[in-house]
């Protein structure tokens, strides 16, 4: 594998761990960290020593969305052209067990990204949501879909309407994730539970999971691709615009309805 910038990754018998590393930008998830992902992961998927994958961040963040800076300028052609959320299918389609270890925040694509893992263990730091209705726009990686299938309309149309943030425990109480530990330990539980399956057949874990996944790919690639749609659409408003360049200048966006 060519030299890593934004991830690292490491070894520990049959269970890899995969770090977003970009930590001044809270590990916002840009292009490049993305095409790296996808990278690692098909290489994690021809090696037959690996047998399953833990994904996390660090303590700050496990991941803060999507690089608004690469976006914000961004109109509708340039994000269909670019269709920057195809290559997630990557991640959705990853046949080994994808165990996310989430620390701090895992918001908009980071909320996305955690969501594409099949467990999830958080650490009472953890702190979930789709913010990017405070941007003028929607979220345009699966959260739509996924959040509803997970945690129900009601609370579905709440994190997705208001952007509000909520907290491992919530997360926890709504299905979200499979249990929060303390700070400490949240990357050895995802470790351990990593291991312990890694012990089991590797053909029978994978159609397991495939079976699994089953239940919730009836109709998803085709709300996916509805969601991408509308998300791209957006990016010819001028309340996105406003939305995203009021985060780079740190102030209160005002939405116009345009
Ligand atoms: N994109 C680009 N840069 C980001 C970022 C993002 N999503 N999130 C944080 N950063 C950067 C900040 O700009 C800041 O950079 P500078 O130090 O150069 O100013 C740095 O990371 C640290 O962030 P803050 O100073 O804002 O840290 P904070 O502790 O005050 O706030 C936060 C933390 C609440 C997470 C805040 O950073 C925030 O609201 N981030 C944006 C969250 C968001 O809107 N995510 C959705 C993005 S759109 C998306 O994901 C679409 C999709 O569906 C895939």
């Amino acid at each position: 594998m060519t030299s890593l910038k934004h991830l690292k990754l490491e070894r520990d018998g049959h269970v890899a761990t995969v770090f977003l590393h970009r930590p001044k930008q809270l590990n916002a998830l840009n292009l490049e960290l993305m095409s790296e992902l996808v990278s690692v992961l098909d290489a994690l998927e021809s090696d037959d020593e690996i047998r399953s994958v833990v994904l996390t961040g660090d303590e700050r963040a496990f991941a803060a969305g999507a690089d608004i800076t690469d976006m914000a300028d961004a109109d509708s052609t340039e994000m269909l052209r670019r269709n920057q959320f195809a290559k997630w299918e990557r991640i959705r389609k990853f046949s080994k067990p994808l165990i996310a270890a989430v620390s701090g925040f895992a918001l908009g694509g980071g909320c996305e990204l955690v969501m594409h893992c099949d467990m999830v263990i958080a650490s009472e730091t953890a702190q979930f949501g789709q913010p990017e209705i405070k941007l003028g726009v929607i979220p345009g990686a699966g959260g739509t879909q996924r959040l509803t299938r997970t945690v129900g309309k009601q609370h579905a149309m709440e994190l997705v309407l208001t952007g509000k943030f909520i907290s491992a425990k919530q997360a926890e109480a709504w299905g979200m994730v499979n249990r929060v530990v303390p700070i400490e330990s949240y990357l050895n539980e995802a470790q351990k539970l990593a291991r312990e399956i890694a012990q089991m057949s590797p053909i029978a874990v994978r159609l397991a999971k495939e079976s699994v996944l089953k239940v919730y790919d009836a109709h998803l690639a085709e709300g996916l691709e509805f969601e991408r749609k509308n998300f791209y659409l957006l990016f010819n408003t001028e309340d996105q615009k406003e939305g995203m360049k009021a985060f780079i200048e740190k102030r209160p966006a005002k939405f116009r309805g345009k």
